[in-house]
């Protein structure tokens, strides 16, 4: 009887770990500082290759590369989950979130959302300033005033100016790399001028 039940545990218990909801382990993870920092440790040897491009502190190498500082844990994860399933593409993301583990994709997550950003200048301050009563006006409702995003919203503040111009220009000409429903409909009537001023903007802010 004991052997049979010691047997039933062993086939039970991988499978429980492979149903883990990522998002409960984050919980957990928040909410103990022990599992926190584990997982911050973990994070951190994870992202040796990451940090060519995102940087070791989340702060992007280029302009065209999104920060990952400070980034909403939830957020990162399900990009992981987007680029794994085909729901957005690039060339390098693709390739790398199919090869991460659920656990690695958990402790990055909780590594590079304990980051600092380091803001920027905005490189045409008059351009920021019109940008700022678009942002008002469109967005704050949901990424809000200071552009901290929430649990399934991206942060954007601090952002660099050309990963969001591109990132706004593909979600309104439809292009398939980058799929949401919501931000297309949010960009479907944006200008270029409108979208070079919100991109101005996002890099400068800095709550
Ligand atoms: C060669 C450069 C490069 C490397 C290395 C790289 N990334 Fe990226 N990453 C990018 C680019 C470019 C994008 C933006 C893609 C797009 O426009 O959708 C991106 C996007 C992301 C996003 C989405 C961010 C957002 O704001 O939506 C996450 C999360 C991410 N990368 C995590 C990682 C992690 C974790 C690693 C290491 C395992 C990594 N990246 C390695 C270039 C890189
Ligand atoms: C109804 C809520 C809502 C509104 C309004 C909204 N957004 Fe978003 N936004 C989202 C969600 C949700 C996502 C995540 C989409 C995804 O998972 O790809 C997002 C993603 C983004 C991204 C990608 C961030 C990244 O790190 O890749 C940018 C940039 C962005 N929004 C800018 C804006 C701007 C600028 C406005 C106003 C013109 C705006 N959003 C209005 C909900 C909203």
């Amino acid at each position: 009887m004991e052997r049979i039940v010691a047997l039933g545990l062993l086939l039970l218990s991988p499978m429980l770990m492979a149903d883990e909801d990522p998002i409960s382990m984050l919980k957990a993870i928040q909410n103990s500082s022990e599992l926190s920092k584990k997982a911050y440790e973990s994070g951190k040897e994870a992202i040796v290759f990451c940090g060519y491009c995102h940087g070791v502190d989340g702060n992007s190498k280029r302009n065209r590369i999104p920060n990952l500082a400070a980034q909403n844990p939830v957020y990162l994860f399900s990009a992981f989950e987007q680029f794994g399933n085909g729901q957005r593409t690039d060339y390098v993301m693709t390739e790398l979130a199919q090869s991460l583990t659920l656990e690695e994709k958990v402790n990055i997550a909780v590594y590079y959302s304990q980051q600092q950003v380091a803001v920027k200048e905005a490189e045409t301050p008059e351009k920021a300033t019109a940008g700022q009563v678009v942002y008002e006006k469109h967005c704050q409702k949901c990424h809000g005033s200071e552009g901290l995003g929430a649990e399934n919203i991206p942060r954007l503040a601090g952002q660099p100016m050309e990963y969001v111009r591109r990132t706004l220009t593909a979600f309104r000409d439809k292009d398939p790399r980058r799929h949401s429903e919501v931000m297309r409909f949010v960009a479907e009537r944006l200008s270029d001028e409108e979208i070079e001023g919100i991109a101005n903007y996002l890099q400068t802010l800095n709550p």
